[in-house]
Formats: structure tokens, C-alpha cells, sequence
């Protein structure tokens, strides 16, 4: 595993372009789910300085909060409530640039502004979702969608 993160500089696409083998690499010989998302949670906040980023997993039906970097967050989310327990239900990835419109949405801080959640499958199962909250608006578009999807696929 590499002693230190590279932090890229250029667009969006390219920070993801360089930090995605990263992550590949510090995954790498690590079997232990809760570890590698700790670090996936932690790389995504050094690159690009997100305000929470983590991961919910399922547990007797409902999500529970898993391994991030940012401030405090609600512990449990139902299935179908908030964004995340959305995506968990729909099983399809959410973007929302403003979160004040985003019908039921859980502020767990009132600094976050735009999110997108993603689903996160082991052996083709979901198994919880990767939440990303930015304290500024439309902040995410298909390109975070499409790396961060690579990224947490790596995990699959
Ligand atoms: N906003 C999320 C809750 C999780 S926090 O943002 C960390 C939601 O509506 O599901």
C-alpha cells in the first residue's frame, strides 16, 4: 500500500482519473470490507475535500452508518427515507444539486447543499450505499456519478 495519497490537481475528471489506481492500489491485498471502505471514505475527502463522505450498510433492513470522514451523522436510515434509503429502494444511483427540493431529505448537517448517493454492491448484492454531501449546489454531475461508481466497484 503507498505511505501517501498523491493529491491531484486539474478538472474533476482528472483528480478522478488520477485518484481512482490509487484507491485501486490501496485496496489491494486488504480482504476486510470495513477497512477498505475507511480508506475509499478517507481518500475521497483528501482529493477533494467533500464536506461528509461515507458509507450507510444494510442491517436488519435498515441502513446503518458505516465508515466516513466529516462531521456527526444520523446512525440509521430507513429503507425508502432520505436520499440514501431512496437510492437503497430504487437501487439506482441519486443525484440532487439542491437538497432543500429533494422531497423527505435528511439534513444531518444544515451545511450540506447538494448530495448524490450511489449503491454499493458486494458480489452483485447491494450492501449499503456511498453518500457524498458538498456545503455548496450543484456540485455533482454524471462524471462524479461515473468515477465513483468505479471506485466503489472496485470493492465488487
Ligand atoms: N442526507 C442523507 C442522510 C445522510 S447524511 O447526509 C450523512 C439522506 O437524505 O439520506
Amino acid at each position: 500500500m503507498a505511505e501517501e495519497l498523491l493529491i491531484a490537481t486539474g478538472n474533476k475528471e482528472e483528480k478522478y482519473q488520477q485518484l481512482l489506481p490509487q484507491i485501486k492500489a490501496l485496496l489491494e491485498g486488504e480482504k476486510n470490507l470495513i477497512a477498505n471502505l475507511a480508506n475509499i471514505a478517507a481518500a475521497l475527502k483528501q482529493q477533494f475535500d467533500f464536506l461528509w463522505v461515507g458509507f450507510y450498510l444494510i442491517e436488519d433492513n435498515e441502513l446503518v452508518l458505516g465508515p466516513f470522514q466529516g462531521p456527526i451523522a444520523c446512525t440509521r436510515i430507513q429503507k425508502g427515507k432520505g436520499v440514501c434509503g431512496t437510492c437503497w429502494e430504487k437501487n439506482e444511483p441519486i443525484i440532487v444539486p439542491d437538497v432543500e427540493i429533494f422531497p423527505g431529505h435528511i439534513a444531518c448537517s444544515s451545511q450540506s447543499k447538494s448530495e448524490i448517493v450511489l449503491p454499493l454492491y458486494q458480489k452483485n448484492k447491494i450492501i449499503g450505499v456511498l453518500d457524498v454531501d458538498s456545503d455548496l449546489y450543484n456540485s455533482f454531475d454524471a462524471t462524479d456519478a461515473k468515477f465513483l461508481r468505479d471506485i466503489i466497484a472496485l470493492l465488487d
